[in-house]
């Protein structure tokens, strides 16, 4: 029987979880990789622990001895590099380690693929990012754009792309890179926009919080469901020839737009005044009378903490390559409906920390006053 041995860098991040799920779903064996640290981050694979052809290692992509030993140890027939520092504003504080980890980690894998003697037999996926056009020299953007990356990140990701397509050239490895453009979901994390803004519209619409700070509203992005993206990232690697490929779902909209919807979503109506720095976002109405307080006040503001020293400003992308030879249907999930299924995970989110912390409260009252020993 063929071997279907995955390997996994990045498994606790948003698409890692998802990506397992579809693996595992497909019956291959899943090995995910780890970073030590003090604090447990694998909340979202908690729920796969301890299935039968679920594996995790301690490596760590700035480690090429701890990659040398795993990619031995496991013989994975597939790997997907998905570990990265992936925030882009974060990328600005800390270029050096951005560059350690997003570009001389691809060059790490790739190594250790090599050294293993796997080059004929395993492939390789690199999760390559819209950010490569940054500073955009057409729109949409296609698999034959010519890149402009716009911050350290993308910088990062551009040798990331360059030393995949090296290796594909020079020893015939079958590695290719999936330009995937921003996906989103209820796993992603917290600081991201879509997620910043899902978040805070539950936690307004539930009197946990005042107002939403965000940066450039003008700012566009092609946004679709990380669900259906991870199904690209297996796709691309069982095509007949390693080629890279954009995945996106050829809508745009801008983070202004995402926010009105998301806010609909939990109840509440905005409307919007002024301008850049100046613009707010108000309260027209309300579907839960208890929030009719809410009315005429400003619950979206723009911070310039949430500017970018250089900022991408208009993503869209092309998936007609995709749709073609891979089959894939870039419109699984619409823009609607992944705005949807955020906020209304998130306003269960909020409602159960809420009950969670009421408990919290109540037991320490209950064990101060000796009700419960
Ligand atoms: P994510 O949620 O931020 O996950 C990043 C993962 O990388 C985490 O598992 C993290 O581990 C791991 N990691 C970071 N540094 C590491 C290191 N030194 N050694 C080992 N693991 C390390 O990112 P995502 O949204 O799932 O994205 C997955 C990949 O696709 C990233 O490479 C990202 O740049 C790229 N991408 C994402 C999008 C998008 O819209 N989501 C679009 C295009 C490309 P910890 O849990 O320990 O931090
Ligand atoms: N994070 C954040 N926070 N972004 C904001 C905010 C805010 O408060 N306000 C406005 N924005 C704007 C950013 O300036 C950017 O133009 C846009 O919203 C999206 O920002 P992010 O959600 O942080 O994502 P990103 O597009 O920079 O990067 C993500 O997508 C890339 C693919 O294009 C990440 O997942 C990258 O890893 C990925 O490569």
């Amino acid at each position: 029987m063929e071997r279907k041995v995955a390997l996994i860098t990045g498994v606790t991040g948003q698409d890692g979880s998802y990506l397992s799920e579809f693996l595992l779903a497909k019956g291959y064996e899943v090995h995910g990789i780890i970073r030590r640290s003090s604090v447990d981050y694998r909340e979202r694979i908690a729920h796969l622990e301890g299935t039968p052809n679920f594996h995790l290692h301690y490596a760590d992509m700035g480690d090429s001895m701890s990659l040398v030993k795993l990619v031995g140890k496991v013989q994975p027939t597939e790997i997907y590099n998905l570990a990265a520092q992936s925030h882009v504003q974060v990328s600005f504080d800390a270029p050096e380690f951005t560059a350690d980890v997003d570009a001389v980690g691809v060059l790490r894998i790739l190594e250790a693929v090599r050294t293993n003697h796997l080059e004929n037999s395993c492939k390789i996926y690199q999760a390559s990012t819209s950010e490569l056009y940054g500073k955009v020299e057409e729109v949409p953007q296609n698999e034959m754009t010519p890149f402009h990356p716009y911050s350290p990140y993308a910088v990062a990701k551009l040798y990331g792309f360059w030393i995949i397509k090296e290796y594909r050239e020079a020893y015939n490895m079958f590695c290719c890179s999936g330009i995937l453009f921003n996906h989103e979901s209820e796993r992603r994390g917290e600081t991201f926009v879509t997620r910043k803004i899902t978040l805070a519209a539950a936690r307004i619409a539930q009197g946990k919080q005042d107002c939403l700070y965000l940066g450039n509203l003008d700012s566009l992005r092609d946004w679709g469901y990380a669900k259906d993206y991870v199904e690209c990232m297996w796709l691309i690697l069982q095509h007949h020839t390693p080629e890279d490929f954009v995945i996106a779902t050829g809508v745009q909209h801008t983070v202004r737009e995402f926010a009105t919807l998301a806010f609909h979503h939990a109840g509440i109506e905005l409307r919007w005044e002024g301008e850049g720095i100046n613009e707010k976002g108000i309260v027209v109405s309300v579907t839960n009378p208890t929030n009719a307080h809410l009315v005429g006040k400003v619950v979206v503001a723009v911070s310039e903490a949430f500017y970018r020293p250089t900022d991408v400003v208009n993503l869209w992308g092309d998936p007609t390559k995709a749709k073609n030879e891979l089959g894939w249907n870039p419109q699984t999930t619409s823009f609607e409906q992944l705005v949807q299924i955020m906020v209304q995970h998130d306003m269960q989110k909020v409602a159960a920390d809420h009950v969670a912390s009421v408990m919290r409260t109540n037991l320490a009252e209950y064990l101060e006053k000796g009700i419960v020993k």
